[in-house]
């Protein structure tokens, strides 16, 4: 195995893919590195392997209870369907929990299969509002993926190199979040509005630590791209003054990997303190195709699973009253005179 260092990314050179024991070690590498690149074609069966080798898969909690139809009710039922349509690209797997298809080719009827369109992507990452363990997101480039990029960039160097003032701040702010009607991009349709609505703040005054690390106790920042309201105890003003701040030192080109796709290649990604934005639109490549596995990496770092509270407003609630809650709101959304 031979790593090459990148900019603030590392590619893995001589792995074996098919190999358990090479995968391992990738596991404990990218719990450190956050962005690390493989060029070599596997199978989406192989990618769920590899992420079964690191630890559970991880779903959004509203896309498990609706998934699993724990919440039901036609206030749910779009939801559920385009759920449903986003997995089925993938489903010669038979279990396909964590798996989706991300960029798109249209159906029969003309529909998206993937849960964004081709354009442009903003800053993000998965489940942005969620404060969890480190999850680890396998982005595969089947086909159609040649003349786009992924950006990536992971905080952890740009936080080591804070002043102390600035250190002490990151490490006492947390974000509170508010959806946003989906402004990372510009060009999604209604349903996949709904699908990430859901999977990143599904409930306003969500809240998270701004500090954040990896499994192996990297630190950095979990940055609040879009959807954020406010840092806790602070006005909307002058949190966007600190919130630009903090972006005016994140965003520069040493701490950003921007990568360069051809297919059949794997980059594993922290979800944690690290962003990716899709910088190309590729309006004129509807036919790329990339597959995507969320995992945490509980099996190699014990403890470090999913945890079972969603942090709201200054209480820790169980996922079952937190969902509850989620459930009553839409239904008064679904029936607003009702309301
Ligand atoms: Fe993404």
């Amino acid at each position: 195995m031979r790593v090459v260092q990148l900019n603030n990314a590392i590619e893995v050179q001589d792995v074996d893919l098919e190999n358990d024991a090479d995968c391992i070690e990738l596991g404990k590498l990218v719990a450190k590195e956050c962005v690390l690149v493989v060029k070599q074609k596997i199978s989406e069966q192989r990618l769920f392997e590899i992420h079964g080798l690191w630890g559970q898969p991880c779903k959004a909690i509203l896309h498990r209870y609706v998934g699993e139809q724990r919440l039901t009710g036609k206030h749910w039922r779009s939801l559920l369907a385009n759920l449903s349509h986003v997995s089925k690209g993938v489903d010669h797997i038979a279990d396909r929990s964590g798996m989706s298809r991300v960029s798109f080719e249209k159906n029969e009827k003309g529909k998206p299969m993937g849960v964004f369109t081709n354009g442009k992507l903003d800053w993000h990452s998965d489940q942005q509002a969620y404060h969890d363990n480190q999850r680890i997101v396998g982005l595969m480039s089947l086909w159609g993926s040649v003349n786009s990029q992924t950006s990536f960039l992971c905080t952890a160097p740009a936080y080591e190199a804070l002043s102390n003032e600035d250190r002490s701040m990151v490490d006492e702010l947390v974000s509170v979040w508010e959806w946003d009607g989906g402004s990372m991009s510009e060009e999604l349709i209604e349903s996949q509005k709904e699908i990430v609505h859901y999977n990143m703040v599904p409930y306003p005054l969500m809240e998270c630590p701004l500090l954040d690390e990896t499994v192996t106790g990297v630190k950095g920042i979990r940055f609040p791209s879009h959807c954020f309201s406010h840092f806790k105890g602070m006005s909307k003003g002058e949190s966007m003054k600190i919130k630009d701040y903090l972006w005016s030192i994140l965003n520069k080109p040493e701490y950003i990997y921007t990568h360069d796709w051809q297919d059949g290649e794997v980059v594993f990604m922290d979800q944690n303190i690290t962003l990716h934005a899709r910088p190309t639109n590729v309006q004129d490549g509807d036919t790329r195709t990339m597959c995507r596995m969320i995992s945490y990496l509980d099996n190699l770092y014990s403890d470090c699973g999913p945890l079972d509270h969603v942090l709201y407003n200054g209480n820790k609630l169980d996922h079952e009253t937190f969902a509850k809650m989620v459930d009553e709101q839409r239904l008064a959304e679904y029936y607003p005179k009702a309301a």
